[in-house]
């Protein structure tokens, strides 16, 4: 079975990468990700906040702007809460690299063009072999528009792009007016790759002591359906690899994707439920399916069932909605 897939310019021996997260903080479990099967590694995201609350930090003891440099600083959040500053996370993309022999991908997150960019080269330096930009904005200013809302993505994977030369993967939201269109865009800017969706994390409250929380929930295999809609939609339409990131849980969940036109799928959620060692369980369940349905690769999955391939297009638009909606049978029901 051929499970080999291209993404961002790199060649993959499967389709299976770990997603942005905690594990491979951890070297030893990198290296029990990749004897599992793993085919490359996102790092967790260093964020643009440490980035620049070090610029300040410098800042500070170039000038001694005391107070200025308090006020400033006391916006973010403690160092102690990040679990690796800018220099240990440059360190880990070293160790992770001689510790395994699979890509890793390095993880920014931000949400301006502002000088914490250039940090990408030292990045590149470090020996990462992509890099992922992950721009975690919510749009909760009444006077930003749309446009310039969107014109944040661009205007960083510019900067970016202007500062190193390995491939770049932007991780979307899928809140855009036009999703399709501004995936267009960044490709034409290019990107190399999109990674389909972000999971944003809501806010609840608690109404007794009258508190918003917040709680990291792990995804599950429902999550991916959002992502099939826009995979489908964007296979074929774009130079820039394809990867869907949110509800891969299994392996017949992985087979969806690639037919919807993934190159890759990260997995994140269903790594933490499990263990390391469940890339190969997934991986083994999907090639024991693709044999028992007659495929020799993803390449020949691939893409077909996106829109240009699908034999009824139309179950992803607007014609389902109100098939779906009609659907319902009330008769069934014993109220
Ligand atoms: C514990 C945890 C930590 C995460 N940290 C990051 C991160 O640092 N950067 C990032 O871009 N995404 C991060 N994510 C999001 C994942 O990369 C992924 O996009 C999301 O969980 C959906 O994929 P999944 O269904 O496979 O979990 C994190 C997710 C979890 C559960």
């Amino acid at each position: 079975m051929n499970l080999t897939t291209r993404y961002m310019g790199l060649e993959l021996a499967n389709p299976f990468v770990i997603g942005a997260g905690p594990l491979v903080k951890d070297t030893k479990l990198a290296q029990r990700l990749e004897a599992s099967g793993a085919s490359a590694l996102v790092m967790h995201s260093l964020f643009e906040e440490q980035l620049t609350r070090e610029q300040l930090a410098m800042h500070h003891h170039t000038t001694l702007h005391e107070d200025s440099f308090a006020e400033a600083v006391s916006y973010f959040p403690d160092p102690e809460d990040y679990h690796l500053g800018p220099d240990e996370y440059l360190e880990q993309i070293a160790k992770l690299k001689e510790a395994t022999s699979v890509p890793i991908i390095a993880s920014l997150n931000g949400v301006t063009k502002g000088g914490w960019t250039e940090y990408a080269r030292l990045v590149q330096q470090a020996g990462a072999d992509g890099l992922e930009l992950n721009v975690y904005y919510l749009p909760i200013d009444l006077e930003e528009t749309p446009q310039e809302v969107e014109d944040r993505y661009f205007d960083i994977l510019k900067a970016v792009k202007g500062e190193i030369t390995i491939p770049v993967a932007m991780k979307l939201s899928p809140f855009f007016t036009a999703p399709l269109n501004t995936m267009m865009r960044l490709d034409k800017a290019g990107a190399d790759a999109l990674v389909l969706f972000n999971r944003f994390y809501q806010p609840d409250i608690d109404i007794e002591e009258l508190e918003v929380i917040s709680a990291l929930e792990l995804s599950n295999s429902q999550d991916i359906r959002l992502r099939l809609r826009w995979l489908a939609a964007c296979f074929g339409k774009v130079q820039a690899s394809l990867a869907i990131t949110g509800g891969v849980h299994t392996a017949v969940d992985a087979v969806k994707a690639v037919m919807a036109g993934a190159d890759v799928c990260q997995m994140t959620s269903a790594i933490l439920r499990h263990g390391p060692e469940y890339v190969q369980t997934i991986k083994e369940d999907m090639v024991k399916w693709m044999t028992e349905h007659e495929y020799e690769s993803i390449d020949q999955m691939r893409g077909s069932m996106s829109l240009l391939r699908c034999p009824d297009p139309g179950a992803f638009e607007r014609a389902n909605y109100m098939k779906v909606l009609q659907s319902w049978d009330l008769g069934t029901q014993s109220y």
